[in-house]
């Protein structure tokens, strides 16, 4: 099977079009104000550049190396005795199960690119019961935007890596940075960007607790897009002879430097008009447009180009979560890309009007289990669980299962000195801190 492939500047673009998503913009600021601001953003840091990076780096390669799907890359670079390890790709259905949820935040906030024409809420408590109504009782229109991001999302991945994922990537990212770009430059001139910056980069250590350090490692992977072979898919269109120490290294600062300067954006408004910056989920469709009524008429372009900018930065990581499992099915089973694409789409599709319902009020009762919805349960068991678990997986089969020398030939021209340390941090670190992490999560002993 003949895959297209990727101009040199379109990976790159796709790569951190996957990475930059609603876990910079509306997750990571809300985890953070939730966890206390500085400490905790340390401490993601630290893990972005020492695990992330590691891991990157050797998702890019399983790719790159293995040039075929999630399973058959596996399949390609597994010495023959440990064929086994083929079924490591199966981590694509990661995607699909994390799609269920994300595909309804994309519609809200294609929801709310429409009420940002029309008057914002006045206050707070306003705010809070326009986006209660939404997602308790308005199933019609989320069902409605649900539908149109199936669509969108279906129809771009139907048209292949470079027609249509590409593309997409070369059209919303430049929009993305551009609008952040100058509601940044906005937020510096105002009085409460100090008190933001104070916030995000003091840290205070006794606001740190164990929870904080699971959620930091899990959302490094979760905003990285790693550990369920988006990333391998795409490296596997690498052109050859890319540099992948390089294209890793631009990932990671363009996905750290939006999730700061949104983090430093929000932060800055909701000081400069008093909000809460622990609001939790609900931080940029609650707070947020509160907020943009307080700024005057400037409030609705604000709240208009930021859903915008909300609403690419999904869109460009919902065509990563959903190509993998498309391009297994072309490459394992023949199938055409339209079929391979509707399928995976159907599946994340009828699955988020479960999780659509699961958060209303009146039929919620019938799909939460334990304590969390399906909604939560989606979110929870891909971020916290399946995302690590395929990024350990990876770590282990580039660190112990492929050939040394084969690792070698490809990376030590590239890390240079530093190939010792990230084989070393791979091999080792990764793992047990990973292993660490999970036992932690099952609350086998807490840190
Ligand atoms: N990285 C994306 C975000 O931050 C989410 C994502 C996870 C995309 C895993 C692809 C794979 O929103």
């Amino acid at each position: 099977m003949k895959i297209a492939r990727f101009s040199r500047i379109g990976f790159i673009l796709a790569a951190a079009g996957s990475a930059v998503g609603l876990g910079n913009i509306w997750k990571f600021p809300y985890i953070a104000g939730q966890n206390g601001g500085g400490a905790f953003v340390f401490v993601y840091l630290i893990t972005v550049f020492m695990i992330g990076f590691s891991v990157m780096l050797a998702e890019m390669l399983i790719g790159y190396l293995g040039r075929r799907d999630s399973v058959g890359s596996f399949e390609e670079l597994a010495p023959r005795h440990k064929s086994l390890w083929k079924y490591g790709g199966f981590m694509s259905i990661t995607g699909l199960v994390i799609m269920i949820f994300y595909s309804l935040v994309i519609g809200w906030i294609f929801h709310f690119i429409v009420l940002s024409f029309g008057p914002l809420p006045s206050s707070v408590s306003v705010a809070k019961e326009t986006f209660d109504a939404l997602i308790a009782a308005d199933i019609g229109t989320q069902l409605f935007y649900h539908t149109a991001v199936f669509m969108i999302v279906t129809a771009v991945v139907a048209r292949g890596i470079k027609g249509g994922i590409e593309k997409l990537n070369m059209i919303l990212m430049p929009v993305l940075f551009g609008i952040v770009g100058v509601m940044f430059l906005y937020a510096t001139t105002l009085s409460g960007f100090g008190s933001a910056w104070h916030f995000m980069f003091t840290p205070d250590w006794s606001k740190l607790t164990s929870d904080s350090l699971v959620t930091a490692v899990g959302h490094a992977f979760f905003t990285l897009s790693l550990g369920m072979a988006s990333i391998l898919t795409y490296a596997a269109s690498l052109p050859k002879g890319s540099n992948l120490v390089k294209s890793s290294l631009i990932v990671i600062a363009l996905d750290t430097a939006i999730a700061l300067l949104a983090g430093l954006m929000l932060f800055t408004f909701l000081y400069e008009y008093g909000a809460e910056p622990s609001a939790g989920p609900g931080l940029v469709f609650i707070s947020l447009p509160a907020v943009f009524y307080e700024m005057g008429a400037l409030g609705n372009f604000f709240s208009l180009i930021f859903f915008v900018a909300l609403a690419s930065a999904g869109l460009t990581s919902a065509v990563s979560l959903v190509e993998p499992m498309v391009q297994y099915l072309i490459d394992r089973f023949g199938l055409s890309r339209f079929k391979a694409s509707l399928f995976s789409g159907l599946f994340f599709y009828l699955l988020g009007i479960i999780a659509l319902l699961s958060i209303s009020t009146e039929y919620g009762k019938f799909f939460t289990f334990g304590s969390k919805s399906f909604f939560d349960w989606a979110d929870f068991l891909t971020a916290s669980v399946m995302l690590p678990m395929g990024g350990l997986l990876m770590a282990l089969f580039v660190g112990h299962i492929i050939e040394k020398e084969r690792v070698g030939a490809l990376l030590k021209r590239e890390l240079g000195a530093f190939y010792s340390l990230w084989y070393f941090t791979l091999r080792y670190i990764v793992p047990i801190a990973l292993v660490i992490v999970m036992l932690n999560l099952v609350g086998v002993f807490t840190l």
